[in-house]
């Protein structure tokens, strides 16, 4: 069965509990949290205080996908704030050891660690990792902004991220994000997509309604 994450990062933050409400009485499962620092992509979003908030009106998962160039650092301060997949870049490691360190960090504190790739990574640079990650975030746009358009080279690399995910009987996931709506979802669910992120195609339109036709 395929997730739904809604990203918040496109919500109309004048209107946030009717939002979170509609949300919650949907088919979503979990919700996307978008963390830039203004180093790592050009932008600045949320911190934790903000997650903690979405915490106590949210009933969905909390998915914080982090684009910040001390994932370490913030590790704690995020799981402790309500964070229940805590998912960081390879590229800002670019190092098998480092992440696996901070794999296991997330893992311990009893979160599902997550491991994300920018659309240039080869995958073959993560082969070695996938299995022991709860999560691979495969990028369909770079990241940094909502409403760009979806890499039509996603999906082949979600096939070659599923393809290893089999060889190595691991219960990894595969969760795509950018540019996601109801055409370029099924073209990601087709080969192997697990979660699939979708911001501004969900909170643009009647929110329920796009996030059935995900489904
Ligand atoms: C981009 C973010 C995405 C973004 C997706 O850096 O990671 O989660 O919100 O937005 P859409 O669905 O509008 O492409
Ligand atoms: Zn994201």
């Amino acid at each position: 069965m395929t997730i739904i994450a809604p990203s918040i990062l496109s919500m109309d933050f004048t209107d946030t509990k009717s939002q979170i409400e509609q949300l919650n009485n949907s088919s979503a499962k979990w919700m996307h949290f978008d963390v830039m620092d203004g180093h790592f992509v050009p932008n600045l979003t949320f911190g934790p205080d903000i997650l903690k908030a979405m915490k106590r009106s949210s009933q969905l998962l909390l998915d914080v996908h982090v684009m910040i160039e001390d994932p370490e650092k913030y590790a704690d301060i995020f799981i402790d704030a309500g964070a229940e997949v805590y998912t960081f870049h390879y590229e800002v490691f670019n190092n098998d050891e480092q992440c696996l360190a901070l794999c296991k960090k997330i893992q311990a504190k009893g979160c599902k660690a997550g491991l994300s790739i920018k659309p240039k990574t080869e995958v073959d640079k993560i082969k070695k990792l996938i299995s022991h990650f709860d999560l691979i975030l495969v990028m369909s746009v770079e990241p940094g902004f909502g409403g760009q358009s979806f890499d039509e080279n996603a999906p082949q690399r979600i096939a070659k991220i599923k393809r290893i995910i089999e060889e190595n009987q691991s219960n990894t996931l595969i969760e795509v994000d950018g540019g996601i709506n109801e055409v370029t979802s099924k073209l990601c669910v087709d080969v192997g997509a697990d979660v699939l992120v979708a911001g501004s195609y969900i909170f643009k339109q009647n929110i329920k309604e796009a996030i059935e036709s995900l489904l």
